[in-house]
């Protein structure tokens, strides 16, 4: 969920709005505004994407200087507009970012002095508490202490209260929240981007601190409740310019971006003659054993790609885990092992779990982060950005492959430690990389064929992606863009396992991509791809000019540059990505906002 808040000098209603479109990326099942005027909370809500909450404020002005806004991603209670934040009871009206885990007890304790909940949400009950506090006494500042010292779970929160215009508090627990300082002005916001318009200055609260806030300035406190200073950061805004630059959708421009992108984060990370690559010397694998990779979603698959290069040219052996899963599993960890942490936001709530649980119990952590202030990569040791830029689209592109670029320099590096490759060797295969925007353009260049084909498979239920070595989880990825945008049904599967199962499902209806560059594992892939073809399977080959020519006759092909095996899954990833996206623009579905989903997830 996003959270904003404002003591602004005008009307604050817009201001909130602007923002949260911002925040959208954060959930968009519902959204809401609150504000106090002249003593008076008001608020509206509607169900569904703002445009509905904009509507509704255009028929319903909510006036006030002060208020809070929310975008939403269900976490309790179905999204309508009951459940839709703000919440409010008595004199309290908070917004919230997370989930209260003891939100039961605390919901059965409040009913048994009357103060009975109209909702289905967790965060209706810390209003509830607050009230029931004021109630007995308490000013908002202390209400708000001790509610915090209440709740279990993971929380980014924002108060305003009933006869205070001049007053708003915010409190940070497992869930980001910014402060921004304006002119006479205050604000809140789950990240930076959301105040952009409003400020660059900014200050992140601290796990466990709280915040009072008036239009005069800020006053923090840590979880104990002791005043703390913290620093003001000035973000460079550069960073979150969020316009489509000309594209239909921000997936579209994110696409595009990608060579301009991994440019960036070669010259970034390589030394100025591109020779040897310029981590922070904490980024070092001798004496290490062994490497964990965390990560969720397509942040896993670049680890699943990674993994086959720690192990092939660096000769280290490597786990790879889904956050949700990892830290629940009992996970056997090296005090010598080095874990690394990939998240496009950084706050990815179970991700971050992940990366507190490991905490002295390995020898380093790396966060391979694209938004650099984020909690991952302020917590783990040494943070590598993927320089990006603001992703705004829910499915990741650009992140997906500047996050396998640097993933593929942590394995180069790797193996330069361990010896197992020299200088010479090194500069070799770094002169490889430094093809990447070159033929990453090329690959982008293939729109036409792909519209094409996205048309072939748009009429699908189920596609099959098929990939063997590194294109395999590449054939995850695929499968995964595909389902979330065009909500077809697709799997990815290793090319040599189709025989173990999933051919029960080869018909003359489904297609069936195969992601085969001309490389060592070719031959056998195209073996696999005629056992699909004699049961009359629908073959999609995406290869490059010889091994288009070498298998024969298809039912559908792409046309890919020749590839150097090292880049190949950076590379084959565009293709993917743009499958994916022809097809939602054919079947007419929501391309950067597609439903259920949300980009940054701060909850377990
Ligand atoms: C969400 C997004 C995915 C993303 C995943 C991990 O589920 O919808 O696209 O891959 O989170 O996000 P992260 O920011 O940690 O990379």
């Amino acid at each position: 969920c996003g959270i904003v808040g404002v003591l602004g000098t005008h009307e604050v209603a817009p201001l909130i709005l602007e923002s949260l479109k911002r925040l959208e990326y954060r959930g968009y099942d519902s959204a809401g505004i609150a504000t106090v005027n002249t003593g008076r909370l008001d608020r509206r809500r509607a169900v569904g994407k703002l445009i509905n909450l904009s509507d509704l404020l255009v028929h319903e002005p909510l006036a006030g200087k002060a208020g809070i806004g929310h975008t939403r991603w269900a976490t309790h209670g179905e999204a309508n507009v009951k459940n839709a934040h703000p919440h409010s009871s008595g004199p309290v009206t908070v917004v919230h970012n997370g989930i209260i885990e003891n939100f039961r007890t605390l919901r059965e304790e409040l009913a048994s002095v009357g103060l009975g909940h109209e909702t289905d949400t967790d965060t209706e009950t810390i209003a509830l508490l607050t009230r029931h506090l004021m109630e007995q006494g308490m000013d908002p500042e202390a209400a708000v202490r001790e509610t915090l010292a209440r709740l279990d779970g993971a929380f980014a929160l924002a108060f305003i209260f009933e006869g205070h215009d001049d007053l708003m508090i915010g409190a940070r627990k497992g869930s980001p929240l910014a402060v921004g300082w304006g002119d006479g002005e205050m604000y809140l916001g789950s990240d930076a981007i959301a105040l952009a318009p409003m400020t660059d200055r900014i200050t992140y609260l601290d796990e466990g601190d709280w915040v009072v806030l008036t239009r005069g300035g800020a006053t923090f406190y840590d979880f104990a409740g002791n005043r703390v200073n913290r620093d003001v950061s000035v973000i460079r805004l550069d960073q979150t310019r969020v316009d489509k630059g000309g594209h239909r959708h921000f997936m579209a421009k994110e696409i595009a971006e990608q060579p301009s992108v991994l440019g960036a984060g070669l010259a970034f990370h390589l030394s100025p003659d591109g020779k040897t690559i310029a981590f922070p010397p904490e980024v070092d694998f001798r004496g290490i054993d062994r490497v964990t990779m965390v990560a969720c979603g397509t942040g896993h698959y670049a680890t699943q790609v990674a993994k086959y290069w720690f192990e092939q040219i660096a000769g280290l052996p490597c786990d790879t885990d889904i956050a949700s899963e990892f830290r629940y599993r009992e996970p056997v960890l090296s005090d010598k092992g080095m874990g690394i942490f990939v998240s496009q936001s950084g706050e990815t709530a179970d991700t971050l779990a992940a990366l507190r649980y490991v905490d002295g119990k390995l020898s380093r952590t790396v966060g391979v982060v694209n938004v650099s202030t984020s909690s991952i990569a302020r917590e783990s040791d040494v943070a590598l950005p993927i320089l990006a830029g603001p992703e705004i689209s829910v499915a990741s592109t650009k992140g997906f492959t500047a996050q396998l670029l640097v993933l593929l320099l942590l394995a180069l590096k790797a193996a330069h430690d361990r010896g197992r490759l020299d200088d010479a060797g090194l500069a070799e295969k770094l002169a490889e990389l430094r093809m990447l925007p070159g033929i990453l353009a090329q690959a982008l260049d293939r729109e036409s064929e792909i519209e094409a084909l996205a048309h072939k498979i748009s009429s699908a239920k189920d596609v099959l992606f098929l990939g063997r070595g590194v294109m395999y989880p590449l054939a995850l990825e695929a499968a995964l863009k595909l389902k979330e945008l065009s909500y077809i049904h697709a799997e990815g599967y290793a090319s040599g396992e189709l025989k173990h199962g999933p051919i029960a499902l080869i018909d003359e209806v489904m297609p069936v991509v195969v992601l085969a560059p001309r490389d060592a594992l070719y031959d056998k892939t195209v073996s696999n791809m005629q056992e699909v073809m004699a049961r009359l399977g629908k073959v999609i080959l995406i290869s490059d000019r010889k091994g288009l020519d070498e298998a024969g006759k298809v039912w559908g092909t792409l046309t890919m540059p020749n590839v150097p095996s090292l880049i190949a899954p950076i590379v084959y990833a565009v293709p993917a990505q743009m499958l994916a996206y022809h097809t939602a623009l054919a079947r007419g579905t929501d391309v950067d906002q597609p439903r259920n989903l949300a980009k940054s997830v701060t909850v377990e």
